[in-house]
């Protein structure tokens, strides 16, 4: 791994400190090992490559040069059971910071945290904490991957598109200034006024309320119609059994609702 100073972190928002490093295993793994030191927060990690690129899941995710990846680290001090929705509002952070670079692109949000342009996946999000074994205190590292100029065959289970495939030629620097941009608005948000404002734009940018989907877990696939999300950040689905609450899984829109 080798470090490079930073290049572009005066135009961070203020209290963020930008670490860019030409290749890493995985920005989220370095903001960990980076917690567990004890650094501040609002530590921004900016791999240009990743060797070992972590998707949600237990996925990988392919980080040729070209792309944006990048963690935050943050010190949450909110109680643990909240903590998941910080996907929501690094979902809404990121969709803003794509709108800032792209505007003529329109990105949809599928559930948790997942950003679309026109079906095809074009950016993720993962969160990821650990609590330092010196100070006990919790970090969240909100890890954000974005294909800028190239895209693999599928992410996940659903194919995947790039903003150069859409017609946007964005810098990945501009896009990781206008990204944190996002994350502090949309973090201060959180932090002031809880989670109702979070959900309630989540709900408006969302794909597939109201309508057939079908959500696979690890143990079991359920069919329903998408209904909202909870105050939890949890995936409430209607079947013919009854309401289901989603806490893990992955979507898949198929077809319209019964109206
Ligand atoms: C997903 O599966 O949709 C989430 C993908 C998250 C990828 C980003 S790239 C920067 C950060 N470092 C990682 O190893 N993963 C996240």
């Amino acid at each position: 791994m080798t470090g490079e100073g930073p290049t572009s972190g005066s135009d961070l928002p203020d209290g963020f400190t930008l670490i860019r490093l030409s290749i890493v295993d995985s920005t989220n793994a370095e903001a960990l090992r980076l917690a567990q030191m004890n650094a501040p927060a609002n530590t921004l990690i900016w791999g240009e490559q990743q060797t070992h690129g972590r998707g949600r899941r237990g996925r990988t995710w392919d980080s040729p040069f070209g792309n944006l990846y990048c963690s935050l680290l943050t010190y949450p001090t909110k109680p643990a059971d909240q903590l998941a929705q910080l996907a929501f509002v690094a979902a809404l952070a990121l969709s803003d910071g794509i709108a800032a670079v792209a505007p003529d692109i329109s990105v949809e949000i599928k559930w948790p945290n997942d950003l679309l342009v026109g079906g095809r996946k074009i950016a993720g999000v993962l969160l990821e904490g650990n609590v330092a074994e010196n100070s006990k205190r919790r970090s969240l590292v909100i890890g954000m991957g974005v294909n800028v100029s190239s895209h693999p065959e599928n992410q996940g289970a659903i194919p995947a598109t790039s903003l150069a495939r859409e017609g946007a030629n964005v810098s990945v620097n501009d896009l990781l200034v206008a990204a944190t941009h996002g994350l502090e608005r949309w973090i201060g948000i959180w932090e002031a006024e809880g989670f109702a404002p979070i959900r309630t734009e989540w709900m408006n940018r969302a794909i597939g309320i109201g309508e057939k989907v079908e959500v696979r877990m690890a143990e079991k696939t359920v069919a329903g119609i998408f209904r909202h999300v909870d105050d939890m950040g949890a995936l409430v689905i209607s079947t013919v059994g009854g309401d289901h609450t989603v806490n893990a899984g992955d979507v898949f829109l198929i077809g319209p609702g019964e109206g």
